[in-house]
């Protein structure tokens, strides 16, 4: 018979272990950009990581949906004319403005407001000196974290864009969910992203929602035939037919965690997108698509290297644009307001 203590002291030793190896753990990195760095902001706003995390953490109480929404934000304003804050401009095309392209139908103002409400508490604390991209950059990181995902250092010292994201930009660099695997390596080829990180990327759908009108090219006019039966019956039940407003959820495993369940939903055919399930269907990306299903830290570790290259891409550093008072809006006030040409849009345009 084991004396108690000694079993309880191997226990704790043993939790010990456990905490340190999740709470220390060693991502690998890429290259970081030349004018970023993890302390960018260690003289000028030292707090800025924390007070972004416990505010978030404060926000996805009530509404976890919005990491979600703040992760796509992220993603749209980095595969946007690079990570410069311009898809928070009041009057771009991917912005809170009422006049946009198709992808404001989908990114949730709430995002946009979280963003500006941290602006301001930042601003409190240190003055005008962290951008709105990099915001964005780390209520993304948060967003992952608080959701059970990875937790991971984000270069800082993005600057914010001077211009707006026009629709045409919009509609070139983000890629349809109609897209097959050719398209998508191409889209992210543009990026300098290759077929890694287009299925790592991917992941992203993990948490969030879509709306009908993101998948309902695989329901009408004819049923998929790459959708699990039970998965596509209940896809009509939400989309009973075509161009309604409906949502239903990117992950029907985990729907609210960073897991890798959403590799699982590919493997049995649950994909929610023509561009989710298509990952699963060609040779080319199919071998990570399983390796990932049945091993979560090597998909959390490919996350944490894809997400900082995107993280990086056509970064401003430096003198280069400006901080942003109000990050839906440049300093000068300029305004770009911009009109849907009629006949454009046909719905297949939601990304
Ligand atoms: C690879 C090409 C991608 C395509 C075609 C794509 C497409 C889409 C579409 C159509 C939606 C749903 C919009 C709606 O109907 O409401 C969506 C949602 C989402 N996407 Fe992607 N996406 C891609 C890549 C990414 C990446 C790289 C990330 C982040 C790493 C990401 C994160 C998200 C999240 C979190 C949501 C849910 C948003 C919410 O719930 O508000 N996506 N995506
Ligand atoms: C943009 O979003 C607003 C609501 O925020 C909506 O009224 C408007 O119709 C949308 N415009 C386009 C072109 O998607
Ligand atoms: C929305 O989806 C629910 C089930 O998820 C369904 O009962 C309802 O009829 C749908 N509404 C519309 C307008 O299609
Ligand atoms: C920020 O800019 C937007 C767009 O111009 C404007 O609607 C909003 O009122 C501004 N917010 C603040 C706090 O000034």
């Amino acid at each position: 018979m084991a004396s108690p203590v000694p079993s309880s002291v191997l226990l704790l030793l043993l939790s010990c272990i456990a905490f340190f190896s999740a709470s220390s753990q060693a991502y690998e990195y890429p290259p970081i950009v030349s004018g970023l760095s993890f302390d960018f902001y260690k003289s000028t706003c030292p707090n800025v990581e924390p007070l972004v995390r416990n505010y978030l953490a404060q926000l996805f109480k009530k509404d976890i949906g919005l990491a979600a929404a703040l992760l796509r934000v992220h993603f749209h304003d980095c595969f946007v004319q690079g990570c410069d804050g311009s898809i928070l401009l009041d009057g771009s095309a991917g912005g809170p403005s009422e006049k946009n392209a198709p992808p404001n139908l989908t990114l949730r103002p709430a995002a946009f407001k979280a963003i500006n409400d941290l602006r301001t508490l930042i601003s409190k604390a240190c003055g005008q000196v962290v951008s709105c991209s990099d915001i964005s950059a780390l209520a993304a990181r948060d967003s992952v974290f608080l959701s059970g995902g990875p937790d991971y250092r984000v270069p800082l010292g993005r600057r914010d864009g001077l211009s707006f994201a026009t629709r045409d930009a919009v509609l070139s660099f983000l890629p349809s969910p109609t897209s097959d695997v050719t398209t998508l390596i191409n889209a992210l080829a543009k990026l300098k992203l290759d077929t890694t990180d287009l299925v790592t990327l991917s992941g992203g759908h993990t948490i969030g929602i879509g709306h009908c009108t993101s998948f309902q090219n695989r329901l009408f006019p004819s049923q998929d035939s790459t959708l699990e039966p039970t998965f596509a019956k209940n896809l009509y039940r939400t989309c009973p037919v075509k161009d309604t407003t409906n949502t239903t959820v990117n992950d029907i495993r985990t729907p609210n965690t960073f897991d890798n369940k959403y590799y699982v939903d590919l493997v049995s055919k649950q994909g929610l997108f023509t561009s989710d399930q298509g990952l699963f269907g060609d040779s080319r990306t199919k071998p990570l698509v399983t390796s990932f299903a049945a091993n979560q830290p090597l998909f959390f570790g490919k996350f944490v290297y894809s997400m900082t290259k995107m993280g990086q891409l056509s970064v401003l550093t430096g003198k280069q644009g400006e901080i942003r008072k109000n990050c839906s809006a440049l300093n000068s006030g300029k305004k770009v307001l911009w009109s849907v040409v009629d006949g454009e849009g046909d719905g297949s345009e939601v990304f």
